[in-house]
């Protein structure tokens, strides 16, 4: 692992105090290191479809580049692919958003979430965080300068949003309320009432509401997503934060949306026009090809999603001292296990890379706390590899105990 060498020109500025190297990372190399030696590795801790991006996609950025498609755009997106969206999200998800002023096209739905808390969110802010969570957020929360209020999900409810806490935890300081539905990591899908439940707790407060539904066309089962933009009462508190990287398979392209109300987007596209100026333009033709006719390509390979779910959990079905929280959407299996089975997760994470050749990422990567003995599966991989890479997990599991490690 590289140690970070310091000189009297590197120290970094006060905001990055509380912003940790992910504990991910020594997974990261070490995985990349035993690969570049030839050892094959089961990739469980990457979080994006191993499918290539669908064809109609690839053509029309390609003619858009033909066309000489290479300058500067406007800020918040090609008005063509703005509209693509506001369709999409209507036809979807029940939203009605004006392409003109409620839509911004961002560099991956991670710019939408920096966007918007640059926007909103600032010192003496506070930011309510259901945990375990995508990393993300409190790093983004704490370079906009304001407080994570992280409030800790109940494993034995299966990381249900618990509306009373969230409710307790708001205080004056809070600007900002943030959930992900399908979650990453615990694959949970919030009901249409919790979300109503949900628009009840904030009902009395200010708060914004940040709605992350970069995984929402990936439910399987009885699932369905539940937008709270399309519960009327939440609209205008709601800053809508979607994407393309993982129900089309377009991760590299490195393109998201922001999606709310006008008086929420215009603040948003304030910081926009500071920070990158706009998404790349030749892209945009791609992404709105994809929205308006690879609906079925990206329907297959949701399908292929729930094929893997499913084979994966017949699988980890039944391991003793170990639970898989409901996986009804996203592409992760989030197990919390007994510390009596195995050693805290950042061990745990390493030996099963260094004995099993798996890669998975430790349960402190989503809540420092809580996810001491918990780990995270990615089963955006091709089926063979999971099956045989979750068999090396239950190995493990079921054949080592914490004294023999
Ligand atoms: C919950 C969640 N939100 C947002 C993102 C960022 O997506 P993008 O690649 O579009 O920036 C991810 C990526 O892993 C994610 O898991």
């Amino acid at each position: 692992m590289s140690t970070q060498t310091v000189t009297r020109f590197s120290r970094p500025a006060g905001r990055l105090e509380h912003i940790k190297p992910s504990p991910i990372r020594a997974i990261f190399d070490k995985a990349a290191a035993m690969e570049s030696a030839g050892e094959k590795i089961y990739h469980f801790e990457i979080g994006r479809p191993d499918f290539d991006t669908p064809q109609v996609a690839k053509d029309a950025a390609a003619a858009s580049l033909g066309r000489g498609e290479v300058h500067y755009g406007p800020n918040a997106g090609t008005m063509d692919l703005r509209t693509a969206i506001a369709e999409y999200l209507q036809d979807r998800r029940g939203t009605s958003y004006d392409p003109l002023s409620e839509v911004i096209v961002t560099i991956g739905a991670n710019e939408a979430v920096f966007l918007a808390l640059m926007a909103f969110c600032g010192p003496g802010d506070e930011v309510i965080v259901p945990v375990p969570a995508w990393a993300h957020y409190q790093s983004c929360i704490r370079l906009a300068g304001a407080t994570p209020v992280p409030v800790m999900l109940d494993a034995a409810d299966n990381f249900r949003l618990d509306l009373e806490a969230i409710g307790a935890a708001i205080t004056e300081r809070t600007k900002m309320v943030i959930i992900c539905t399908p979650n990453n990591p615990t694959g949970g899908v919030a009901t249409a009432e919790e979300i109503n439940q949900l628009a009840a707790v904030l009902e009395p407060t200010d708060a914004l509401l940040m709605s992350d539904e970069i995984y929402a066309d990936l439910v399987y089962e009885d699932a369905r997503h539940q937008s709270p933009a399309a519960v009327s009462s939440l609209r205008e508190r709601t800053l809508v934060i979607g994407g393309f990287a993982k129900a089309f398979a377009m991760d590299g392209w490195r393109l998201g949306w922001l999606a709310g109300p006008r008086e929420l987007i215009t603040p948003a596209l304030r910081v926009r026009q500071y920070t990158t100026v706009c998404a790349p333009t030749f892209l945009q033709p791609g992404a709105a090809a994809a929205l308006r006719e690879a609906r079925g390509d990206a329907e297959a390979m949701r399908r292929e999603f729930e094929v893997r779910r499913q084979a994966g959990l017949q699988i980890l079905h039944g391991i003793p001292g170990v639970t898989v929280s409901q996986p009804d959407g996203a592409f992760y299996f989030y197990l919390t296990y007994s510390p009596e089975i195995a050693e805290p997760a950042e061990q745990l994470a390493l030996r099963l890379l260094e004995e099993q050749h798996v890669a998975v990422v430790p349960g402190t990567a989503f809540d420092p706390d809580g996810g001491t003995h918990a780990i995270r599966i990615s089963y955006a991989c091709h089926i063979d590899d999971l099956i045989e890479g979750l068999n090396r997990v239950v190995h493990t599991f079921t054949k080592t105990t914490t004294k023999e490690a």
